[in-house]
């Protein structure tokens, strides 16, 4: 009999792991403050001291601002709004291009054409799973006008190389540090050591508001710049007096007062989360130190990893079975929010067919064709290899990850380990290939 429960074992996790959950009687109170005070949102989307929000939002951002030793900090209803608002107070122009990393959320790149400007990917770092610096720099053209370097998966690592990059080579450098918030590199915080940068707080994040994003920045002038794209700023620049109307093309990207209450409490939480996450991490990784054929999430400095998602990387050669068997092993034995694989946004088929506004290929066709940037399946052999056969993505975001619970996931990866041969067996009697997201 196999001790397998993918075979035909018992799993080690018998019991689903609870949700993570830092919504609290706080939060309720303050919402329902808001609530009684009839005033959900304070903006008006014309100059007048309603302009920037309501009580709560401003004291949510100076807040912010506060914790992360920022001077601005610019609240949104979302972080993909946040994003749109970052590029476009940058000053970017149709055609322009930015560079940026396949492995993220599809909105780092779609804010990027959202102001009609070009995004050109750069490959992934196998150790951080962020930018490789040394394919920023030969992604860099005489168009490139910023980097977008998204900080995936709780880590800054390779950040303060491309900050370089990006001031040797006159370029902007905007941080989607959206999973990655209370996260120090050599002693600043993440999200706050490019020109902008910003964080998520939708509901899977360390903290939320249900749907939200902020933004900071040290410069005055783009944080004036991305509080205009927030909040109608082509209404607004004739009576601010705002000279440099350059993208005040705005939106309604504003959050409302109940969100920013309850973000506010949320913000005071942040610091525990993230350590617990990071320990969680830590202690994972320690018990999985000696499984061979594995790489562990870099892990540099204190508290230099959120662990939104704890990424571990393959050797197959060593292993000698599939990602995907052994995501089907891990899966089996009852660990929650493990898959394989994560992201290739230039494989997405609006980059493949160049198609996002219209037919005629808009904004690529701002170009002659062969300058067009390639988005053909190879550029980012790195990102794509990892994503098809390489890693395994394990979202412990999802759940508080107590001891027992980490001990509980890290036996599950040593009896898998221990009982690799079984396992290549079956794999190799299955008629199909195991998928990587059963
Ligand atoms: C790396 C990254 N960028 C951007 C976003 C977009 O954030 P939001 O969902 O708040 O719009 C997310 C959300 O998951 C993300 O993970």
């Amino acid at each position: 009999m196999s001790q397998l429960a993918l075979i035909d074992g018992k799993p080690i996790i018998a019991d689903s792991f609870t949700p993570a959950q830092t919504i609290g009687e706080e939060e309720l109170s303050v919402a329902t403050e808001v609530l009684k005070s009839g005033n959900l949102s304070g903006f008006f989307g014309s100059w007048s001291d309603r302009f920037y929000g309501g009580p709560q939002v401003r004291k949510f951002e100076e807040e912010w601002a506060s914790l992360f030793q920022t001077k601005h900090a610019i609240s949104f209803n979302s972080w993909t709004s946040g994003l749109v608002a970052a590029v476009g107070a940058i000053g970017i122009s149709p055609g322009d291009e930015v560079i940026v990393s396949p492995w993220t959320m599809t909105a780092s790149a779609a804010a990027i054409l959202a102001w009609n400007a070009i995004p050109v990917f750069a490959d992934i770092s196998p150790k951080t799973y962020n930018l490789c610096p040394e394919s920023v720099l030969k992604s860099i053209t005489p168009r490139t006008k910023a980097i977008m370097m998204p900080l995936i998966f709780g880590s800054a690592g390779g950040l303060i190389e491309v900050k370089r990059i990006a001031e040797e080579n006159g370029l902007i450098l905007i941080e989607d540090a959206a999973q990655t918030p209370y996260v120090r590199t050599e002693g600043r915080w993440a999200g706050t050591i490019g020109d902008i940068g910003g964080f998520s707080l939708n509901y899977h994040k360390h903290i939320h508001t249900g749907e939200g994003g902020m933004a900071v920045t040290n410069n005055a002038e783009y944080a004036e710049k991305m509080r205009l794209i927030r909040n109608h700023g082509e209404a607004v620049v004739e009576d601010k007096g705002h000279e440099d109307i350059t993208n005040c093309l705005g939106f309604n990207f504003r959050l409302g007062e109940i969100e920013a209450a309850i973000g506010r409490v949320q913000l005071g939480k942040l610091p525990n989360v993230v350590e617990r996450r990071y320990y969680a991490g830590k202690n994972l990784a320690k018990m999985l130190e000696d499984l061979p054929g594995i790489r562990l999430p870099l892990i540099d400095q204190e508290i230099s990893h959120a662990f939104y998602i704890f990424a571990i990387g393959l050797d197959l050669e060593v292993m000698g079975v599939s990602r995907n068997t052994i995501v089907a092993a891990l899966q089996a034995e009852g660990v929650p929010w493990v898959y394989g694989g994560y992201q290739n946004i230039h494989l997405q088929p609006m980059y493949q067919r160049k198609v996002a506004y219209g037919r005629d290929s808009f904004p690529w066709n701002l170009h002659p064709e062969e300058e067009h940037p390639d988005y053909e399946k190879g550029i980012c052999p790195v990102a794509e290899k990892l994503h098809d056969q390489e890693v395994i993505c394990l979202q412990i975001c999802q759940h508080d990850y107590d001891t027992r619970q980490t001990e509980l996931v890290g036996e599950a990866f040593l009896k898998v380990w221990k009982n690799l041969e079984e396992l290549r067996g079956w794999e190799s009697a299955q008629s199909s290939p195991v998928k990587g997201n059963p």
